[in-house]
């Protein structure tokens, strides 16, 4: 199995139960809608979604908006789950990275998918280039300072952290033409090291990054230990809009 196919395999297994974990990205879902929710956006505007998952952000943005939407995601099982908490917006296959779509969009969104993407700007201007005129591309992605404690922890104890190494808002910006980034940072709140991977797991978050070697058990117990109990563990998301006019 290559990369994309992993990542695939462990949100397609993780559907059924994401929500139940999905705290950060409730989260950042319901601060993304109201940034797009201050946009300027025609009557009826045409929508694009990627990376939807079980359509958190869906069903916080699609009454606020209306419209005609596309809502898709790289895994089958995520957008069956999706369709069926929310029917009528049509539903489809997609790997944004690679979005053949034969349709322009005046909004294209989506919430904390684009971290899993191998090459953000390549895939960022491909999805810019489906944007109306005045479309705007707004989506959030995780920022460098996501899970500070855990990073922490492994230095500590001179072991591999297998979490990616996420941009920071000002790569970001120079990376992506025409972006504007907000940045939004929280907490979340953990029994222990182990809670936090567990949740990761649940979610389907679990792929480490390339190259990665898991760590053996007593190397995970001493990062556990590292970490203390209880723990908190700090989400930094990046809000990136760009907007074609
Ligand atoms: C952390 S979940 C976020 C789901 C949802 N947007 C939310 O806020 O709960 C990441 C989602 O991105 C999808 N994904 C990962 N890589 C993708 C790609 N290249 N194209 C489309 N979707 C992708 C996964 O299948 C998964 O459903």
């Amino acid at each position: 199995m290559n990369r994309k196919q992993q990542v695939n395999a462990a949100f397609s297994a993780a559907s059924r139960f994401y929500e139940e974990a999905a705290r950060a990205q409730a989260i950042s879902a319901g601060f993304l809608a109201d940034l797009v929710a201050e946009l300027p956006r025609s009557a009826c505007p045409q929508v694009l979604e990627f990376g939807c998952g079980t359509g958190l952000l869906t069903r916080k943005l699609h009454p606020r908006l209306g419209g005609d939407w596309l809502v898709t995601d790289l895994s089958p099982a995520m957008l069956e789950t999706a369709e069926s908490a929310l029917p009528g917006p049509r539903y489809q296959v997609l790997d944004a990275e690679d979005p053949h779509v034969d349709q322009r969009f005046d909004l294209i969104v989506s919430n904390l998918a684009a971290q899993w993407f191998a090459d953000l700007p390549a895939a960022a201007a491909k999805l810019a280039g489906l944007l109306t005129p005045s479309g705007h591309l707004v989506f959030s992605t995780l920022g460098e300072d996501s899970f500070r404690e855990w990073r922490q922890a492994h230095d500590a104890c001179g072991v591999a952290c297998g979490v990616p190494r996420f941009p920071s808002a000002a790569t970001l910006a120079s990376g992506l033409p025409h972006a504007r980034v907000v940045e939004q940072t929280f907490r979340l709140d953990y029994a222990d090291g182990r809670a936090f991977a567990a949740e990761l797991k649940r979610i389907g978050a679990g792929t480490p990054a390339p190259g990665h070697r898991p760590l053996g058990v007593a190397s995970m117990r001493r990062v556990f230990q590292a970490l203390g109990s209880p723990c908190a563990m700090t989400y930094h998301v990046a809000h990136v809009i760009i907007s074609r006019e």
